[in-house]
Parts: C-alpha cells; sequence; structure tokens
C-alpha cells in the first residue's frame, strides 16, 4: 500500500485532485453507483479490512466524485508478475466522461510503479468494457455473470507501464 506522503495533492488543471482515501471516504460513492438501492453492508467486505488494501479518491472541491480500491492479487494472465487487482471502481453519474476514471486509473499506476508493482487487472463490468479498453486494458476468457449482482463480467488487465503512459498527451477534465 502506498503511503499517503507519496500521494501529495496535485490537483488537474481543472481542480479535480486524486488522493489516497480512507475506506468511509469511498463507501458512499461504492454505494450510490455500484450497489443502488441495496443494503449499505454490501459495498463492506473482507478484503476492505487488509491492511495492504488502499483507495483513491477524486475530489472536486470537497465532493467525491470518483473512487477506486487496490489490493495485492496474483493475475491469471500474469502468472509470476507482481499484480495488483482492483475492484469499487465508480465515477459520479454528473461527473462521467470528463476524464475522472482516466485519472483515478493513471494515478493508481504511477504509486503502483513506485511500489514495483507490474500488472493491474480486475474484473471489469461488461457495460464498462469501453472504458478499459479506450484507455489500454485487455480485455480476457470468457464472460461470466457475478453471483451477487447478475451483471456481466470479463477480467481486464494492463501492465502498469503502458497504463503509466495511457492517453497522457490528451488528457482533459473539464468542470
Ligand atoms: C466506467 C466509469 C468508471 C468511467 O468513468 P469516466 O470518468 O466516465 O471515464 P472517462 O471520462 O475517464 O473516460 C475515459 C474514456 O473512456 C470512454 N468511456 C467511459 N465510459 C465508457 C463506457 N461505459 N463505455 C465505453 N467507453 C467509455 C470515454 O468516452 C473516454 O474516451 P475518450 O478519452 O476517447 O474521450 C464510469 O462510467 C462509471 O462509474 N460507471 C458506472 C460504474 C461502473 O461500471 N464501474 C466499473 C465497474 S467494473
Amino acid at each position: 500500500m502506498p503511503s499517503s506522503a507519496e500521494d501529495a495533492p496535485h490537483p488537474d488543471p481543472d481542480g479535480i485532485v486524486i488522493q489516497i482515501a480512507g475506506v468511509e471516504t469511498v463507501r458512499p460513492l461504492r454505494h450510490l453507483v455500484l450497489r443502488p438501492g441495496r443494503p449499505v453492508d454490501t459495498v463492506h467486505t473482507l478484503r476492505d479490512d487488509e491492511p495492504s488494501t488502499w483507495h483513491l479518491a477524486a475530489f472536486a472541491d470537497a465532493d467525491v466524485v470518483g473512487v477506486v480500491t487496490l489490493f495485492a492479487d496474483a493475475s491469471p494472465h500474469f502468472p509470476g508478475r507482481r499484480a495488483e487487482r482492483f475492484r469499487w471502481m465508480a465515477v459520479h453519474p454528473g461527473w462521467r466522461g470528463r476524464g475522472i476514471g482516466r485519472l483515478l486509473m493513471r494515478r493508481a499506476a504511477d504509486l503502483l510503479h513506485d511500489q514495483g508493482v507490474e500488472v493491474l487487472w480486475a474484473q471489469g463490468r461488461d457495460s464498462a468494457l469501453g472504458f478499459y479498453e479506450d484507455i489500454g486494458f485487455t480485455t480476457y476468457g470468457d464472460g461470466f455473470i457475478d453471483p451477487d449482482t447478475g451483471i456481466g463480467h470479463h477480467i481486464v488487465a494492463i501492465d502498469v507501464e503502458d497504463l503509466r503512459s495511457a492517453g497522457r498527451t490528451s488528457e482533459t477534465v473539464e468542470s
């Protein structure tokens, strides 16, 4: 887990600040976006309590507008390489399409690089595969239905160095 000292605030030109955050900061947006209408405890997971788990939040002033959670987990498609997995990737509905998801992933890649992590992967919702592929992830294998949500998913994965450079020159965030 990166230390918050390695993640000093540096706002993008339009004022979105992405920082390491506590789990209580990221859970409300997780719930709103990924388990709407379900009990709040559906966004509490055992991995949240592990010391190696960490979270990033995107702030617009004091508002949390994007979140993601990361933890060490071997990648089925990159055996032998040091990997982390992410879950609970969510951008507030009112802030989508402005580059916040890309910023979250890129900041994660920079911090993972600093930790010597080589691969980032996830079980991506099929509705978000276009996002992941747009920022450089590769989709692997057959799709599957998540038993908790009934939503279709595929494995997505990327070399951390490729994610660090994804779209560096074309990024824009409008506010
Ligand atoms: C998926 C999600 C995180 C993307 O966040 P975002 O801030 O809107 O994404 P960005 O603005 O950074 O988009 C980056 C690029 O991906 C594209 N993109 C974003 N969402 C997309 C989608 N669902 N399908 C296809 N392309 C998408 C954007 O058009 C953009 O392309 P561009 O750079 O060529 O303009 C957000 O839509 C979301 O929270 N969705 C609901 C929750 C969800 O599905 N989370 C993922 C769970 S695995």
